[in-house]
């Protein structure tokens, strides 16, 4: 793909896109541009709305923005033109930068032109390829200005965006622990950051008895993923965060199996996956910070080989846990990769992503992430980071109230309350057990927001939300 600027429209043949500001809909000025003139009645700049017309051989694709509008919109918008208008793009574009238009939103328009190039069919026989993804694709911003800085930065986190896309909607019997271990060294070794994997044997070794425990029923060899990135350019006083994502490939339930919902639980590594398009965006964009990430992947399988309810497992903290559910995964193997990342790597901030408890989607639905922690600091520059993109977060409490949720009389802790409320803040106190009092951590659950419906397919997908709020947050630390 090849980004350039052009001022006018003079020598260009294609498609060109005309995004327009809603004008005063009884007008009847029609709006022209290039010879072309389209009645108010038919087009007016009325958001969610699009017109095609066509002269001398160019496509024109007219889209409206409505008055104002935010930057996830302008995302989606230009996702729907790219996705559903296909057959009208050709593989030279050019978009009309609007006068009024800001660095942000021109990011957040051409994102979304390349987001609207996935395509869920992987597995189709027949696959459509899209314009854009041929190598002579062409984007002309047409303009007085330079804006290519702003449309580089929109195609990395969109290629990030569709990296998770990728991760989370492929089936779990591609997208297994040795899989992600693979995707993790060659986005490493493509994008610079340091990946090293502990497999069963050395995860045995190090004493990650959390984490290898959901992973024992499976065929799948657990795989315990540490990324570190450092900028290539030396930066003074550089802050350290530390990333961590539950990586479940598959969560049946364990012996404790899932009745509702199991077919959907592919998407139990969508808070890895966030993790994984993060690492890849924040090398790509090179921001001048430290970041350590670990994605603990394992497959919560039903086997004789299986942990029981019951069982006592040992943790990587030195801390016993006692099983009460084997379906409360997630937290077990986060307890180990908190432990792990602090002990090893001491990070300033910690933030870990999961697609953790129904009780989130029970109490905030598809509309935000649980956003848990006692650092206001944190909690401010989160919500605001999400909140500039569309990937919202809403507070639940981190009470000491609720800590004898997770008190057990035979170990040092249990994975469940057994109670049918507030799960969602349990497993955050069973999580916050794990973190050594750190005082900047903060805990994201996205079990509502992190695969879903949309208008782009008839089933639930990836969303790739965190892969952008984690790395806004860290351009904003
Ligand atoms: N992976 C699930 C949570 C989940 C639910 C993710 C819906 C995505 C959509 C998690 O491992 C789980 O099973 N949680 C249980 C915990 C319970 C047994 C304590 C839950 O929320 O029901
Ligand atoms: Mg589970
Ligand atoms: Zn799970």
């Amino acid at each position: 793909m090849i980004t350039k600027t052009i001022t006018n429209l003079d020598s260009f043949s294609g498609t060109i896109l005309i995004p327009v500001f809603e004008t005063y809909s009884k007008s009847i000025v029609p709006i022209a541009f290039h010879g072309l003139e389209i009645a108010s009645k038919v087009f007016f700049g009325k958001k969610d709305t699009h017109y095609v017309a066509e002269k001398n051989d160019n496509t024109y694709i007219f889209i409206g923005l409505g008055k104002t509008i935010d930057y996830k919109s302008l995302k989606t918008i230009f996702r729907r033109i790219s996705s559903k208008q296909k057959e009208n793009f050709s593989s030279n574009v050019a978009l009309v930068i609007p006068e009024q238009c800001v660095e942000e939103q021109i990011e957040a328009m051409i994102s979304g032109l390349l987001l609207g190039t996935y395509n869920l069919g992987h597995f189709k026989s027949e696959k459509e390829e899209h314009p854009f993804l041929n190598s002579e694709f062409t984007l002309n911003l047409v303009t007085e200005n330079d804006y290519l800085a702003a449309a580089t930065k929109g195609i990395k986190i969109a290629k990030a965006q569709l990296s998770t896309y990728n991760l989370v909607d492929l089936p779990p019997n591609t997208i297994n622990p040795k899989y992600l271990a693979i995707w993790a060294k060659e986005t490493g070794e493509k994008y610079g950051f340091d990946v090293e994997v502990l497999g069963y044997e050395a995860s045995k070794i190090v004493g990650l008895g959390a984490f290898l425990a959901v992973g024992k029923g499976s065929e799948n060899e657990p795989q315990f993923i540490i990324m570190n990135y450092t900028p290539t350019t030396e930066v003074k006083h550089m802050k350290h965060v530390g990333l961590v994502g539950k990586g479940i490939t598959f969560d049946t339930g364990g012996l404790n199996i899932k009745t509702a919902g199991m077919v959907h639980m592919k998407c139990d590594m969508a808070g890895g996956g966030a993790v994984f398009g993060a690492m890849q965006l924040i090398a790509d964009l090179q921001l001048p910070i430290k970041v350590t990430a670990i994605v603990p992947c394992a497959e919560n399988a039903v086997d004789a080989k299986s942990f029981l309810p019951s069982d006592v497992i040992h943790s990587y903290s030195g801390h016993s846990i006692e099983i009460i559910d084997t379906d409360a995964e997630g937290r077990l193997v986060l307890a180990d990769g908190l432990s792990y990342l602090i002990k090893n790597f001491k990070p300033e901030y910690i933030v870990d992503i999961a697609t953790l408890t129904g009780s989130s989607v029970a109490t905030l639905g598809y509309e935000c992430g649980a956003l848990f922690t006692n650092n206001v600091e944190m909690a401010r520059k989160l919500q605001e980071s999400g909140d500039s993109i569309g990937e919202r977060l809403w507070p639940l409490p981190l009470w000491d109230a609720y800590k004898s949720d997770i008190d057990s009389d035979i170990a040092d802790v249990k994975n469940y309350s057994g109670k049918p409320v507030a799960g969602a803040i349990s497993a955050a106190k069973f999580l916050e057990y794990f973190t050594q009092e750190h005082k900047a951590w903060a805990h994201l659950d996205v079990a509502g927001v992190a695969f879903g419906d949309d208008e782009f397919a008839k089933s639930k997908h990836a969303t790739a939300f965190g892969v952008h709020l984690l790395t806004k947050f860290i351009e904003n630390l």
